[in-house]
């Protein structure tokens, strides 16, 4: 911005400033600048509206979307006109609502300005008869605060309610207008199989139209996620290597260092298939994989990704051992500290076969990637926590070369590292200094922290904000959703169906089953263990 006003300045004779389009205004620059910014302002500024979330006592609540309105009414980002309401079944007020949300915002700061945007109603959800006293309430705020007729709902409570709150809003009219806006948020799970998820989206799809649902995949949030695009579409550079000419297979881990702590009854239901695979890396894998979209918009995004989902080779039922593996961490001692076996932890059954870790092989049968492997690995409790993609390419034709490590070709490697020291790397070989010819693999590394000092915005406040403009671009939507369901049921079907198929422990704090580590084939190829740096070395890594 400093930049463009830079430009738009020119001097007067008295050396007093002008921005030169407004030149016959003459006004000083500093005010022709703040109505300048004022527009802009309210050009990427929000309609008025009113956020109801659902399930407002709940944690993802408190820990995730609170902080990240705050964060978005700290830069102005939420409209003048502006509400949340909380609603869950607690009897709460609005100051003790205010009171219970406020714990999770900064203390040394003065809230209040954005505290008193929270309201609160006591509302049984899962009964229908409330609903017309909630649509009261909101049409009192909406009344007192002059806000417009737009809503957005938000339902972040257990997905046994993603079906009634849907038609209870739908009763009293509150699913649709003319007059405003209406937008519903549903956060995961999207069903638990193939048939759940195709009948959720037929239930949902009663009472909201497609374009009208925000499917929540925090993932696509993220920043260095949609800098998966930039990266790939803004380079000419990279583009005609992205194919299986050059690429000799991709990679993704996303390994967490925690276990299940308190959530051991809902993951027990769910494993590491259902709850990262089937979403967020599958996410992943659509926009690594994916074609150039005619525009940045979400329909021609959102349609490339969903062609990757339906290219997908099948895993059968009948072949997932030779695909798939999967584990479970067991009890072990993690830097002198005993760590329970999942097993063991709150909500478990003894004799659990749920998945803590999941890897797998599969192909995307198209004329980019035919016949190039694509590897995902997730897991709880293993040695650090490390999201990161890679792109090993091919071995050069012909090796002049000897790498210092006696191997005769030097590694071609691109690490795009979602989280933490969130960057890009390539790894690629160079000329040992001195005699002969001796190649070095080294790194050429770029990290976010060296684009901005800003902290980089957390990923439910870019979706919530999206939302707010009605860009549902980072939203998933439910053709995808669908697609990736089919892509991992038979999977699940395998597992549930061949009590012979094995589920391999793993101590907890190593990089998973043993099996699972000499997966990647070709001549001593293996995973990339991520350490908490991107550019960390074998010499040393800080987990
Ligand atoms: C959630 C899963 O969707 O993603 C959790 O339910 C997992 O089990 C989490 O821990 C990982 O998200 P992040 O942003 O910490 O990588």
């Amino acid at each position: 911005m400093i930049k463009l006003r830079e430009q738009l300045i020119v001097h007067d004779k008295n050396h007093k400033k002008f921005f030169s389009p407004f030149q016959k205004l003459k006004q000083p620059i500093d005010v022709i600048f703040a109505i300048f910014m004022k527009n802009i302002e309210k050009m990427i500024q929000p309609k008025s509206h009113i956020l109801v979330i659902f399930g407002a006592s709940g944690d993802l609540t408190k820990r995730k979307l609170i902080p990240a309105l705050y964060d978005l009414f700290q830069q102005k980002r939420l409209p003048e006109q502006f509400a949340v309401l909380g609603v869950s079944r607690t009897d709460l007020s609005d100051t003790d609502f205010r009171k219970r949300v406020s714990e999770f915002l900064p203390k040394n700061e003065d809230v209040s300005d954005f505290i008193n945007m929270l309201y609160y109603e006591a509302v049984n959800t899962g009964n229908a008869t409330d609903f017309p006293r909630l649509k009261i309430r909101l049409k009192t705020l909406r009344q007192e605060l002059n806000i417009d007729d737009n809503y957005i709902f938000y339902l972040s409570t257990p997905p046994l309610l993603y079906e009634v709150i849907p038609a209870s809003l739908a009763q009293v009219g509150l699913n649709k207008s003319d007059a405003g806006f209406r937008r519903l948020i549903v956060e995961k799970p999207f069903g638990t199989d193939l048939e759940s998820a195709l009948d959720l989206n037929k239930k949902l799809l009663l009472y909201f139209d497609e374009d009208q649902l925000y499917r929540i995949d925090h993932y696509l949030g993220k920043e260095t996620v949609q800098n998966l695009l930039v990266t790939r579409f803004a380079n000419a550079f990279l583009e005609p290597l992205w194919n299986r000419n050059y690429i000799h297979h991709v990679e993704i881990t996303s390994a967490e260092s925690l276990g299940v702590e308190k959530r051991g009854g809902y993951y027990d239901k769910s494993g590491a298939l259902r709850d990262m695979v089937q979403n967020h890396l599958l996410q992943l894998v659509g926009l690594i994989a994916m074609e150039p979209p005619v525009t940045i918009g979400a329909d021609a995004i959102r349609d490339e990704i969903l062609k990757v989902f339906k290219s997908l080779s099948h895993i059968t039922e009948e072949n997932v051992t030779d695909h798939v593996i999967r584990g479970q961490y067991t009890e072990s001692k993690i830097r002198g500290n005993q760590v329970k076996g999942y097993r063991e932890e709150e909500g478990v059954p003894a004799d659990s076969r749920t998945e803590t870790f999941v890897a797998m092989k599969f192909f995307i049968d198209n004329w980019r990637w035919g016949g190039v492997p694509f590897y995902i690995r997730t897991g709880k409790h293993l040695p650090t926590r490390a999201t990161e993609v890679v792109i090993r390419f091919k071995q050069s034709p012909h090796h002049l070369f000897h790498t210092n490590e006696n191997v005769t070709s030097s590694e071609n490697l691109l690490v795009i590292r979602i989280q933490p020291d969130e960057g890009i790397m390539m790894k690629f070989g160079m000329k040992v200094p001195g005699a002969g010819f001796s190649v070095q693999n080294v790194g050429m590394d770029f990290h976010y922290s060296d684009l901005t000092h800003d902290r980089l915005p957390t990923a439910y406040e870019r979706l919530l904000l999206d939302c707010m403009q009605g860009d549902a671009t980072l939203y998933s939507r439910g053709d995808a959703v669908e697609a990736a369901w089919e892509f991992v049921q038979p999977i699940i079907n395998a597992w549930k169906n061949d009590d012979s198929i094995p589920v391999y422990g793993y101590p907890a704090g190593t990089w998973g089953p043993e099996v699972a580590q000499n997966m990647i084939e070709g001549d001593g190829i293996e995973w990339r263990y991520p350490c908490k740096n991107l550019t960390a070395s074998d010499d040393y890594c800080e987990l």
